[in-house]
C-alpha cells in the first residue's frame, strides 16, 4: 500500500498546491515501484482548516485538487495500470462548512439537528471532553445562536457526526456507495474508533479525561455500525476495508477484523509507530517486542497493516534511523527492508522510497498544521516552554512529512509556483532523478524489495520468529513457510553489531542487502540489513 499525500506529491497547474493531474502524471513512476494498492489522504470539498480532514462536501472534490472528470480519470489510470484505490473517509467529523452542519446549527429544531452532537446550555456545561487539536484542548465549543455546545473531538471546524442517529449512518453508506460505484477499491476509515459515543456524555474518571484511547475510542455501538456497514455497502463490493486505530486492546483489534465478525478486513495499530516519539532514541528491545507481541496476537486469524510512517508523522528515517547524510541512505534501506518483511501488509508513506528527511523548521511561521499551530498558542497563552515546544516539533511534527515530494533538482520539481509549505533543501541531492539513475539508491533498493516479496509467498505469510530476542542492537527474525525459510538480520545502530543467532549460514545464499557487499551474518555493519534464503 503506497500512500500519497495529494496536497505534496505533484503540482499540475502551478499553484503551490499539488493535484490529482499532478498524480496523473506520476502513475508510471507509481507503478514502476512495484506497488499494489494506493491510499489517498481525502481529497473532497474542503475549506481545509485540516487539509481535507473537514470535508464540506463527500461527493465532490477540492477545488485545489482538481474536478471530479479528473478523478474519473486518475481511477481510470490506475486501473489501466492494475494499480488499486483507497480512499480515505472521514466521518467522525465532517466541516463545519458541510451544509448538514450548517442546518444543523441554526435551530434547535432543524431536522439535521441531531446529525450533531448538541448539549442545550441550560443543561449546564457538559463533562469535560479533550479535544486534540483545540486552542483550548476543549472538545465543547459554545454556539451562542441557539445556545448549545456541540462536539468536536479535533478542531472547531471539525463537528463530530452523530453516529446513534441511523438517519446519519443511512447518508454515510449513502456516500461509501457513491463512490464504490465508480469503481474504487477501498476504503481507510479515518478516525472511526471514536465514531460511537455514550451521548449522556458521563464524566470520565478525575485524572483520566486526557486518555484518549482508553475512554474515547471503542465506545458502546461501534461494532453493530460497522456490521452494519458491512452488510450494507463493504460487503457489497469489492473492496478492501480499514480502520485507522485498533482500540485499546487486542481483543478490540481482532474484533474489528475477524473475518466471522463481517466487519473490517485489517487492523491498523498504532503501537508501533508511537515507539520513536523522543529525539534521543528509543529502545530497539521495545520495538522488537512490539512488533513480534502483536505477530503473534495476529499469527491465527485476522491481519495486520505493518508501518513506521504516515502523513501524521515525521520521516521514517529521522524519527526510527538516522538522517544524517552518512547514515541516511542505509539506515533508510534497513527500515524499508524491515516494513517489507514483516507479516501483514505493508503501507509505505510517499517520498520514504527516497529516504526523505525532516526538515526541522525554526519559525513557527513556517509551519502549515493547524493542530501544531494550535499547539503553540495553547502553549503561549498558558505559559508553557515555548523553546521546548519549538525543539520537540523539529522532530515530532507532521509537517516534516508533508513537504512536497522531491522529483528533482529544480525546485524540487514538485511545482513550478509557490509550494504551500516549503520544500526541504536538500532536495538539490536527494531527489527522485538522482535516484532512478543509481542502482544503489533507496528508491531502486525499495524497487528491489518489493520484487523480493512478490516473489517469496513466506515473506506475506510465513510464520515469524524472532531471534537473539535480548540483543539491543540487532533485530533477527526467521520467515517460514512450506518448507521455505528466510532469516531476516536488521543493525538498528550506527555502529558495528554482532548478532547471536545459532543458525549455520555458510550455505545461505543473500536474497538482498543494503551494502555493496554483506557481511556474513555475526558481526553487521551500521544500520546493515541483509536477508538470507536459508
Ligand atoms: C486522523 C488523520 O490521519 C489526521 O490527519 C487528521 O488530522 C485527523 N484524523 C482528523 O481527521
Amino acid at each position: 500500500m503506497y500512500q500519497i499525500y495529494p496536497r505534496s506529491f505533484k503540482d499540475s497547474d502551478s499553484d503551490g498546491i499539488g493535484d490529482l493531474k499532478g498524480i496523473i502524471s506520476k502513475l508510471d513512476y507509481i507503478k514502476s515501484l512495484g506497488v499494489d494498492v494506493i491510499w489517498l489522504n481525502p481529497i473532497y470539498s474542503s475549506p481545509n482548516d485540516d487539509n481535507g480532514y473537514d470535508v464540506s462536501d463527500y461527493r465532490n472534490i477540492m477545488k485545489d485538487f482538481g474536478t471530479m472528470e479528473d478523478f474519473d480519470a486518475l481511477l481510470k489510470g490506475m486501473h489501466e495500470r492494475g494499480l488499486k484505490l483507497v480512499m480515505d473517509l472521514v466521518v467522525n467529523h465532517s466541516s463545519d462548512e458541510h451544509e448538514w452542519f450548517k442546518q444543523s446549527r441554526s435551530s434547535r429544531t432543524n431536522p439535521y439537528r441531531n446529525y450533531y452532537h448538541w448539549w442545550d446550555a441550560e443543561r449546564g456545561k457538559p463533562a469535560y471532553r479533550y479535544s486534540l487539536f483545540d486552542v483550548n484542548h476543549d472538545a465543547w465549543k459554545y454556539d451562542s445562536l441557539t445556545n448549545a455546545y456541540y462536539l468536536h473531538y479535533f478542531s472547531r471546524k471539525q463537528p463530530d457526526l452523530n453516529w446513534e442517529n441511523p438517519k446519519l449512518r443511512q447518508e454515510i453508506y449513502g456516500i461509501m456507495k457513491f463512490w464504490a460505484d465508480k469503481g474504487i477499491d477501498g476504503f481507510r476509515l479515518d478516525a472511526f474508533q471514536f465514531a460511537a459515543k455514550d451521548t449522556t456524555f458521563p464524566a470520565f474518571p478525575a485524572g483520566f479525561e486526557k486518555n484518549f484511547v482508553q475512554y474515547y475510542a471503542m465506545g458502546p455501538h461501534l461494532h453493530n455500525y460497522l456490521q452494519e456497514m458491512n452488510s450494507g455497502v463493504l460487503s457489497k463490493y469489492d473492496v478492501m476495508s480499514v480502520a485507522e486505530g485498533a482500540g485499546n486492546t487486542f481483543e478490540d483489534a481482532h474484533d474489528l477484523v475477524d473475518a466471522d465478525r463481517h466487519e473490517l478486513n485489517m487492523a491498523y495499530a498504532f503501537e508501533g509507530v508511537d515507539i520513536a516519539n523522543d529525539p534521543k532514541g528509543y529502545s530497539l528491545l521495545h520495538f522488537k517486542e512490539v512488533f513480534s507481541k502483536w505477530d503473534s496476537v495476529f499469527a491465527e486469524k485476522g491481519w495486520l497493516s505493518i508501518f513506521l510512517a504516515n502523513h501524521d508523522q515525521a520521516r521514517m528515517v529521522t524519527r526510527f534511523g538516522n538522517d544524517n547524510p552518512e547514515f541516511r541512505d542505509v539506515s533508510s534501506k534497513m527500515l524499508t527492508t524491515f516494513i517489507l518483511t514483516m507479516r501483514g501488509t505493508p503501507y509505505y508513506y510517499n517520498g520514504d522510497e527516497l529516504g526523505m528527511t525532516n526538515i526541522r523548521f525554526d519559525k513557527i511561521d513556517d509551519y502549515r498544521d493547524m493542530s501544531t499551530l494550535n499547539e503553540y498558542q495553547y502553549q503561549k497563552n498558558t505559559g508553557g516552554d515555548l523553546k521546548q515546544f519549538m525543539e520537540k516539533i523539529k522532530f515530532s511534527c507532521r509537517d516534516n512529512g508533508r513537504t512536497p515530494f522531491q522529483w528533482d533538482s529544480s525546485n524540487a520539481g514538485f511545482t513550478n509556483g509557490t509550494p504551500w509549505i516549503k520544500v526541504n533543501p536538500n532536495y538539490k541531492t536527494l531527489n527522485e532523478a538522482a535516484q532512478k539513475k543509481d542502482q544503489n539508491s533507496c528508491l531502486n533498493y525499495f524497487r528491489k524489495i518489493i520484487a523480493l516479496r512478490k516473489k517469496y509467498d513466506v515473506l506475506v505469510y510465513g510464520k515469524y520468529t524472532l531471534l537473539d530476542k535480548s540483543n539491543p542492537d540487532v533485530y533477527a527474525y526467521t520467515r517460514e513457510l512450506d518448507g521455505k525459510k528466510l532469516l531476516v538480520l536488521l543493525n538498528f545502530k550506527s555502529v558495528p553489531a554482532s548478532v547471536s543467532i545459532g543458525i549455520d549460514l555458510s550455505k545461505a545464499k543473500v536474497l538482498i542487502n543494503n551494502y555493496s557487499t554483506a557481511s556474513n551474518g555475526g558481526a553487521l555493519k551500521p544500520y546493515e540489513a541483509i536477508i538470507f534464503e536459508l
